[in-house]
């Protein structure tokens, strides 16, 4: 046990010792933190958006006790900086590393290191206060960031742990697709998802950045940014911190997002779909073959198109069966994509599914 506190400590300290040798150039490195980082909320309040964890980890921080909990959702809605402030609010900085064990994807999860590093780690007994008599917690906090890439052996694993460690330790398991939760984890914890940000909120966060950062905007470089970033709010602070280094006089316009997010949105995008359903509806294939391979050639994202494809689709004079099917279709290659498939040989797919539901006159 003695040789894992050593290791733990050694883990968590390294992080430290870099910036103590970083030395005369703090300066210059500070400016450089990236700033989704710089503006990851400090504490529990900071959270926007997800009143339900909030609430909860509110309670706990008064005083009550805190459940196993299992945080799932979308990329970039919060969910490692909730539970990371919650346990700097909860222990303090002093404490923080001594009760909080973290692990994520980037570190070794195998069976072994829960057999070893997770137990010893919940079997630590703590005290109910601080060194300076201030009362906390009577519990550990273990953290399993990106938990759903955990092998099904490991988090088998964890089961008996969590359950005969319960008088003084809590989990909190994170992940981005809960299917992956072995039934009997997600049912030991209690479960929040993370929505994906409204627009509102992720306006008003991007605004504060940008005054605390003198960036200049105008209001569709705002909407735009919101618009691409779909809920993921770590994208748009990324993209807005992109924004803002590439333009020398630092400001933030529809186009310079339009530019680096990739998508072009609007009526040139809306022209293109247009293009492509008019020659699904009334061209041959052979005609299909090569819209297809223009929008792929364009660089417009697959997904991108699959999504507009599916606004225009459910607009369109066809029968619910017709759109039934091509829906199913875009379903398949939606997952396809994701798997890393061919853009265009999975474009042309769901082109000839359009073609054939709609030579179909029923
Ligand atoms: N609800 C939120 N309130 C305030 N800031 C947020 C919120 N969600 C995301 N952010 C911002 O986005 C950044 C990334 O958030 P975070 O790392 O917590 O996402 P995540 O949900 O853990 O994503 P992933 O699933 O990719 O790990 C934070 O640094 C913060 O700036
Ligand atoms: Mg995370």
């Amino acid at each position: 046990m003695q040789a894992f506190l050593k290791g733990a400590t050694a883990q968590s300290t390294k992080p430290q010792k870099d910036k103590a040798t970083a030395g005369p150039s703090t300066e210059k490195k500070a400016k450089a933190v990236p700033w989704v980082e710089k503006y990851r909320p400090k504490c529990v309040d900071e959270v926007a958006f997800q009143e339900e964890v909030v609430a909860v980890l509110k309670k706990s921080l008064e005083g009550a006790d805190l459940p196993n909990l299992l945080f799932y959702g979308p990329p970039g809605t919060g969910k490692t900086s909730t539970i990371l402030a919650a346990a700097r609010e909860l222990f303090g900085p002093e404490l923080y590393r001594q009760r909080v064990l973290e692990l994520n994807a980037s570190d070794e999860r195998g069976i072994q290191v829960v057999r070893e590093k997770v137990k010893n780690f919940a079997q630590l007994t703590v005290a109910g206060t601080r060194p300076d008599g201030k009362p906390c917690p009577p519990f550990k906090i273990i953290i399993l960031d990106e938990a759903d890439s955990m092998t099904a052996p490991a988090q088998a694993a964890l089961r008996r742990t969590m359950e005969k460690e319960s008088r003084t330790t809590r989990f909190c398991l994170i992940c981005n697709y809960i299917s992956r939760i072995i039934e009997p984890l997600t049912s030991r914890c209690s479960k929040f998802r993370f929505k994906p940000l409204a627009n509102q909120i992720q306006e008003e966060r991007l605004l504060d950045i940008c005054e605390k950062e003198n960036l200049k905007y105008t209001k569709e470089g705002i909407t735009a940014l919101v618009r691409v970033s779909e809920g993921d709010l770590r994208k748009a602070i990324t993209f807005l911190q992109s924004a803002a280094r590439l333009n020398v006089d630092k400001e933030i316009t529809e186009h310079a997002i339009i530019e680096i997010a990739g998508v072009r949105l609007g009526r040139i995008m809306m022209d293109m779909i247009d293009n492509l359903l008019n020659i699904c509806f009334r061209g041959t294939f052979e005609k299909l073959e090569v819209a297809v391979k223009n929008v792929v050639d364009e660089g417009y994202a697959a997904t991108q198109i699959l999504s507009q494809l599916h606004e225009a689709i459910i607009e369109q004079d066809l029968s619910d069966k017709q759109k039934s099917a091509i829906t199913e279709k875009m379903a398949v290659v939606d997952k396809c994509l994701t798997d890393g498939a061919d853009e265009y040989l999975q474009m042309l797919s769901l082109c000839s599914v359009i073609m054939q539901q709609a030579s179909q006159n029923n």
